[in-house]
């Protein structure tokens, strides 16, 4: 493969401006993620040291394997909701390596309103679960929880994708073979009860961890008893009166040792099938990926810059270069790992569609797995691309997308707008990790195409009723708030409060957690080529 060449020049005042802004972006970022980790209030986290409690951040440290990568999801879940202060949607959770495994980790931070599961916590335990069914990852919960958090009971529990498909999913993660350890380190009441109930390991810390279908305040409403949470749901008594916990702890250092011990004694993972070769590092530094995106979304710039700052050497095997030149398709190496790399240096024409139809099927057949670097405004539209048929053709693209079974990783690294959305495997499409960029934006079509499409539908309305179309202060009154609430909930930072995406990356370390991603993808069983795509409409 030929190493891609580069039309940048870190010296020129427009690189400046863009990574200027980048760093900007970055920032705030850093600082975000440092108050989600960081901010609790003081009165929470002296309650939690009086119980001899340790923190989810200083659980998580034990129970990692020193110096190794801890893949964080949802960082910044929740971020700005619920008038602000619920923390990474009240859990810690990511993929880490436990005694050379790689885990599926979810700690609650009890320091986080008594760690209780808000709307967004439950999306965020659906979100990890599946990360864990799709990637075979055994899944290690560290418990520690006032259960739903009761003021917005009607939005965690009633409906399919709420509080009890968690244990639902539990249910299936034991019948497909996926291992389930929690560790008891406070309170799982209620429903938070079938966590441990539902995993195959219980650790139980003694003292602190209590597990039981009702607190000792409802019980006593309930039935009068008057019982004490240790007696009622103590290490002791399940460990050795009602059998609901496996093991017994005498703290949270003690609990973690053996977590850490179970997970050597499961079975090993399969090895990895994802063709690999020595890592080499791109020939030209990520850093520059920052300098490179233009700060307004509408100058075009180069994918293939991008590319040659994720993989391998910069080395980049184009394919159907001169064919449909706005969507880039080719085969590189990141870490090592073989991929497909769709990326976008433009609208979607229907050559671009029909190429990555068929770049896809090839990735399909020789089990390659696909990156999609997503900046795309769309599908091109007007006369002369219907009468090309670039519906069908967004047909074919989609299909194959939706229904190919190699993992596949999004990053969004400019626009993602529209049907492009879902032709460059966004969220609903399956891919297995999807990434944004600081200065992503996201929408069914960009703020000002939204905010004419209104403009023109209500200048339709009026010309039917006789009226003139709106004078230009009636149109900015139109446009005003649609462009603001486009603005407010199109970018980054609303995308991944929101869990759209499973976090925002710096452009610099794109290519580590995409290298991350692959070494997961790599050890879940590959599903194999069974040549079943549904019917393509030619
Ligand atoms: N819903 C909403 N808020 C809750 C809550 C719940 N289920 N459980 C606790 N909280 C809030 C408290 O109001 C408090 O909020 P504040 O910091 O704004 O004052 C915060 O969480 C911490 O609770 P606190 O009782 O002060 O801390 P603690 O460490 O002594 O105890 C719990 C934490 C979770 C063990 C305890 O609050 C508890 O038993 N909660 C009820 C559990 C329950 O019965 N849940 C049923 C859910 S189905």
């Amino acid at each position: 493969m030929n190493a891609l060449p580069t039309a940048v020049d870190p010296t020129s005042p427009a690189f400046a401006e863009r990574a200027q802004t980048m760093e900007q972006l970055t920032t705030r970022l850093r600082a975000d993620l440092d108050a989600a980790a960081n901010d609790r209030s003081a009165k929470a986290l002296a309650r939690h040291r009086e119980q001899g409690k340790l923190t989810a951040a200083e659980r998580l440290t034990l129970l990692l394997d020193p110096g190794t990568p801890f893949l964080e999801i949802g960082a910044l879940a929740a971020l700005g909701l619920y008038e602000g202060g619920v923390h990474k949607a009240g859990t810690l959770a990511g993929i880490g390596v436990v005694n050379g495994r790689e885990c599926m980790i979810s700690a609650n931070d009890a320091t986080v309103k008594g760690g209780t599961i808000y709307p967004m916590g439950v999306k965020k335990a659906l979100r990890l679960q599946q990360v864990a069914m799709e990637n075979r990852l055994p899944f290690l919960s560290l418990v520690d929880s006032g259960g739903a958090f009761l003021p917005l009971q009607s939005e965690v529990f009633p409906d399919a994708d709420d509080g009890g498909r968690i244990f639902y999913n539990q249910a299936w993660m034991s019948k497909m073979g996926i291992p389930q350890i929690t560790a008891v380190m406070g309170l799982c009441t209620a429903g938070a009860a079938y966590i441990p109930a539902m995993s195959d390991e219980v650790v139980h810390v003694r003292g602190t961890g209590a597990i039981f279908l009702a607190g000792p305040p409802l019980v006593k409403a309930a039935t009068g008893e008057e019982v004490s949470a240790e007696d009622l749901g103590g290490a002791d008594m399940h460990c050795a009166v009602s059998g609901v916990s496996d093991y017994l702890a005498e703290s949270d250092a003690d609990a973690i040792r053996i977590v850490r011990s179970l997970v050597a004694n499961l079975p090993a993972a399969p090895a990895g099938w994802i063709d690999q070769v020595a890592p080499c590092p791109p020939r030209y530094d990520p850093a520059e990926l920052g300098g490179i995106v233009p700060t307004d979304l509408t100058v075009p710039f180069d994918i293939r810059e991008v590319i040659a700052r994720v993989v391998d050497g910069s080395e980049f095997q184009e394919f159907k270069a001169l064919f449909g030149p706005t969507l880039v398709c080719g085969f590189a190496r990141i870490h090592g790992y073989l991929v497909g790399i769709l990326g976008n240096n433009g609208v979607l024409f229907s050559e671009c569609a029909q190429k990555a139809t068929q770049f896809v099927q090839l990735c399909e057949k020789r089990r390659v797995p696909l990156i999609f670097l997503q900046n795309v405004p769309g599908f091109m539209v007007g006369s002369e691309a219907e009468r090309a048929g670039i519906t069908k053709h967004g047909h074919q693209m989609v299909n194959v997308v939706a229904t190919t079974t190699v993992p596949k990783l999004t990053v969004i690294v400019g626009g993602s707008f529209g049907a492009g959305n879902y032709a460059m495997c966004g969220r609903a499409y399956g891919p297995r990790f999807l990434w944004m960029w600081p200065n992503a934006k996201i929408g069914v079509m960009g703020a000002a195409q939204a905010a004419a499409v209104l403009v023109s539908v209500a200048n339709g309305q009026r010309e039917r009723a006789g009226a003139p179309p709106m004078s230009d202060d009636e149109e900015a009154f139109l446009r005003g708030p649609v462009m603001e609430n486009q603005d407010r909930e199109g970018n980054a930072w609303h995308s991944t409060a929101q869990l759209w995406d499973d976090g925002i990356v710096e452009p610099a370390r794109t290519r580590d957690v995409l290298g991350l991603c692959l070494a997961v993808c790599s050890r879940a069983p590959d599903p194999g080529y069974h040549n079943t795509f549904g019917t393509f409409r030619m």
